[in-house]
């Protein structure tokens, strides 16, 4: 299996690749295809994959990890390339999403016509489900422990009402090679432990090899917001217990980061635009 990170929020210092606050990562294994999310409403990802000769029109399919823009925001584009790959989605995510404090609050959800115009293009998933030969989709993530305090500039539209983000929208993705799994997760807003929990019981039997994604350390768009040092101490811990290696970046953040480094040692590696990684 590989996988390269086609947008991330930075990148090596001479690579000509662009970068934005999102993530996309397109993930190869055998014959099939998948775009992991496809970073945000600039264009990046879709950019980068031409200067990386990347074809998207080949992708077979899409899976959106929760429905904010900066995870969405390539699909519009990304359909003018593909007529083809379904989209995988919570149906949840398509509710309004937004992030700020006080009365201000800032969309940050789907674009509306992701929906209104592509609508037949997108599958809602309400159970795990293998969508391409070793591709699982995990809809139903068990929250056993504490979710990041950082989601609490989060929020969605339910009816006519705002409230805290609870973040059912979100799923994560396994892909199996033997017996080992390697978790993509994209901002990690439910737990970072919980969707490593979950792969374990809904693959008692797999040995979890590598997580790749954000783990929500930093409150999104805004860096002066960092989880607590001795939770991030926490939570590192379990799962270098649970994980051989881990691959993080965009809202894990640089404080993060660092924490995490230390514990993990040489099990821990950043991604950034262009990273390729081979499993
Ligand atoms: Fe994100
Ligand atoms: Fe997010």
């Amino acid at each position: 299996m590989n996988a390269i990170v086609l947008s991330e929020n930075t990148k090596l210092n001479k690579s000509k690749l662009n970068t934005e606050h999102g993530l996309s990562i397109l993930v190869e294994k055998d014959n099939n295809k998948v775009l992991f999310d496809t970073g945000g409403p600039k264009g990046t990802m879709v950019q980068n994959a031409k200067t990386l000769n990347l074809d998207l029109s080949k992708v077979d399919a899409v899976v959106i990890s929760h429905g904010h823009n900066d995870h969405s925001g390539g699909l519009l584009d990304f359909f003018k390339l593909n007529d083809k790959a379904p989209v995988y989605i919570k149906k949840e995510a398509l509710n309004p999403h937004y992030t700020g404090s006080g009365s201000h609050k800032e969309f940050i959800g789907i674009d509306y016509r992701i929906s209104h115009d592509y609508h037949e293009r997108l599958r809602f998933v309400t159970e795990t489900s293998e969508i391409l030969e070793g591709f699982f989709v995990v809809p139903n993530i068990y929250k056993k422990f504490s979710t990041p305090t950082t989601n609490r500039i989060l929020f969605s539209k339910e009816g006519n009402q705002i409230l805290k983000d609870n973040f059912y929208h979100e799923l994560f993705m396994i892909v199996k090679v033997n017996n080992e799994i390697t978790i993509f997760s994209g901002c990690g807003h439910s737990g970072i432990r919980n969707i490593v929990s979950t792969a374990q019981e809904v693959f008692p039997e797999s040995k979890i090899k590598n997580i790749i994604g954000g783990f929500h350390f930093q409150g999104g768009r805004i860096s002066s917001i960092n989880e607590k040092s001795e939770e991030i101490e926490d939570i590192s811990r379990w799962i270098k217990e649970a994980v051989e290696k881990v691959y993080t970046g965009h809202c894990t953040g640089k404080y993060g980061f660092e924490i995490m480094k230390s514990i993990f040692k040489s099990n821990l590696e950043q991604f950034y635009t262009g990273k390729k990684i081979t499993i």
